[in-house]
């Protein structure tokens, strides 16, 4: 099976299996797991932060976030195709009471300029009657418009601006390790500027479970409670962040092998009659390709990859998408090029 659903369907490598099985646990409630621990300070060091905190999941991880940045009635501006606003359950609301403000991105690239941001703000110089905002929420790279990137003086300009106007900017850094690579940035120059960053071990770097929520001292303190309110209190952690301490430190720099497969993915998709996709807007290892001008269904001919060729991939509306990661090798792409092919035009 090739599959490029996801980068989360990584399996734990061999070191993060024997880190898994070596781990130095205690209970990690009362602050007493050595491998937690470990994990949690050098996040925070990586990242040039206060303080860090690991949490189950990436959403849990940004749901913290939006909590601790606002109050009920407060709205929160995003991307209008941002995982926080679109895939995590519409906790913003349930959780925090806030709503969300969606913002697109005129140039299509979910990248958003300051001047779109800036117009959809309610600051305190509105009127009394309309919800003030609460936190602006970027995302890098951005998961739905195509893995695109944020670059460090785009997030700087957002983050200066906000704060002058006193508004805390959160970075949904899930896959923020790709997005380091593929501007030759180091993450924590693209975090600096943003008051929290959640990123996630489990994705691209292959942990099997887990984020982490990296921000100042306090506001980690905080997290921390609202992390066992929200039932993520975990006792023998260090179990799991064992196997995420591994993928900290050696999966970032097989990130870019990832990259040139995924244009690589991207320039055979491209050959392909009917699907429309630009390779040069493939900078990371997320490939979105419109198939609509061939006549058939996405989801349709995922089915189809699946069942005939044992390639899976992910229907959305017209589009595919399909995400690399160091469980698929370079002779997997051009297996999955090959099989999209047939599947559209002799199938
Ligand atoms: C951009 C982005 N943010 C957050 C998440 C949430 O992570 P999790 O699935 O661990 O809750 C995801 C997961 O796909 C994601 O792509």
């Amino acid at each position: 099976m090739i599959d490029l659903r996801s980068d989360t369907v990584t399996k734990p490598t061999p070191a993060m299996r024997r880190a898994m099985s070596e781990a130095e646990v205690g209970d990690d409630v009362y602050g007493e797991d050595p491998t937690v621990n470990r994990l949690q300070d050098r996040a925070a060091e990586v990242f040039a932060k206060e303080a860090a905190i690991f949490v189950p999941t990436g959403s849990m991880g940004n749901q913290i976030a939006v909590k601790l940045h606002t109050r009920p009635g407060m709205e929160v501006v995003i991307e209008e195709r941002g995982h926080i606003y679109n895939y995590e359950m519409a906790a913003m609301s349930a959780i925090s009471g806030t709503l969300a403000r969606p913002v697109k991105s005129a140039d299509g690239s979910g990248i958003l300029q300051w001047e779109e941001i800036e117009a959809a703000l309610h600051t305190s110089d509105a009127a009394y009657y309309v919800a003030p905002t609460g936190l602006i929420a970027l995302e890098n790279s951005h998961n739905l418009a195509g893995g695109t990137l944020l670059t460090r003086e785009r997030t700087g300009e957002i983050c200066d601006r906000a704060h002058e106007l006193k508004i805390p900017v959160h970075l949904d850094g899930a896959r923020i390790f790709n997005a380091a690579a593929a501007l030759s940035e180091t993450v924590a120059a693209l975090a600096a500027p943003c008051d929290s960053v959640m990123f996630c071990l489990s994705k691209g770097l292959g942990a099997p479970v887990g984020s982490m929520l990296v921000g100042g001292r306090d506001f980690i303190d905080e997290a921390r409670r609202w992390r066992k309110l929200l039932g993520g209190g975990m006792r023998q952690a260090g179990v799991i962040a064992a196997a995420g301490l591994v993928a900290l430190e050696e999966s970032p720099a097989l990130l870019t092998e990832d990259h040139a497969n995924a244009r690589r993915l991207a320039e055979g998709i491209a050959e392909i009659q009917g699907v429309k996709i630009d390779p040069e807007r493939v900078v990371t290892n997320i490939v979105i390709f419109d198939i609509g001008g061939t006549g058939h269904a996405a989801d349709d001919i995922c089915a189809r990859l699946q069942h005939t060729h044992n390639v899976l991939a992910s229907g959305f509306g017209p589009s595919i998408r399909m995400v690399t990661h160091y469980d698929v090798s370079t002779a997997d792409i051009d297996k999955a090029v090959k099989a999209l092919r047939e599947v559209l035009h002799k199938g």
